[in-house]
């Protein structure tokens, strides 16, 4: 990471809240850009690309889930997008051929914006420099979540 590295601690108190948060990132993301989201299941890396799917334009009745199983959501945004789920991706060095198989980084319907939920899965395919990081926590109460986001 550079020097300009900057982060931000953020408390959300409701998955709502959340979306919110990902909503304002949404609007400011440009084709090329692209989101790792990390953190323990169930910590809302979905609602997040829910909200940023909403900043992003995309119809509120669209529906926005983990593409577990799919591996990857195409949402028609301008620019389009990318919507990865690296979780059943295995560990370690096998990761990087799997993802080159499954299309990982290939952008099917042009330059977009590539989410990816369990980046961390896949650390060498999804580690670089310029990538915005979003990692998600569980707080103190059932609703809480804390979220950092270093650009
Ligand atoms: N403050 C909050 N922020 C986000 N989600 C919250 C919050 N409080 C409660 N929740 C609930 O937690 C759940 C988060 O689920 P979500 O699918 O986004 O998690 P995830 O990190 O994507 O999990 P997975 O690893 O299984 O994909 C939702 O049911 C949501 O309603
Ligand atoms: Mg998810």
């Amino acid at each position: 990471m550079s020097a300009a590295t900057q982060s931000h601690r953020i408390v959300s108190d409701s998955a709502e809240a959340t979306r919110a948060h990902g909503e304002a990132l949404g609007r400011r993301l440009r084709a090329g850009d692209r989101v790792n989201l990390v953190g323990p299941l169930g910590a809302g890396k979905t609602v997040f690309v829910q909200g940023i799917a909403r900043g992003m334009g995309l119809a509120a009745d669209f529906p926005v889930t983990s593409p577990t199983y799919a591996r990857m959501n195409l949402y028609p945004t301008d620019p389009p997008l990318y919507h990865w789920d690296l979780y059943r991706v295995s560990d370690g060095a096998a990761a990087d051929a799997e993802l080159s198989a499954l299309g990982f980084g290939d952008e099917v319907a042009g330059p977009g914006v590539v989410v990816v939920e369990w980046a961390d899965r896949g650390e060498q395919a999804t580690s670089d420099d310029v990538a915005i990081l979003v990692r998600l926590s569980y707080g103190e109460t059932p609703d809480e979540r804390i979220i950092e986001i270093t650009t």
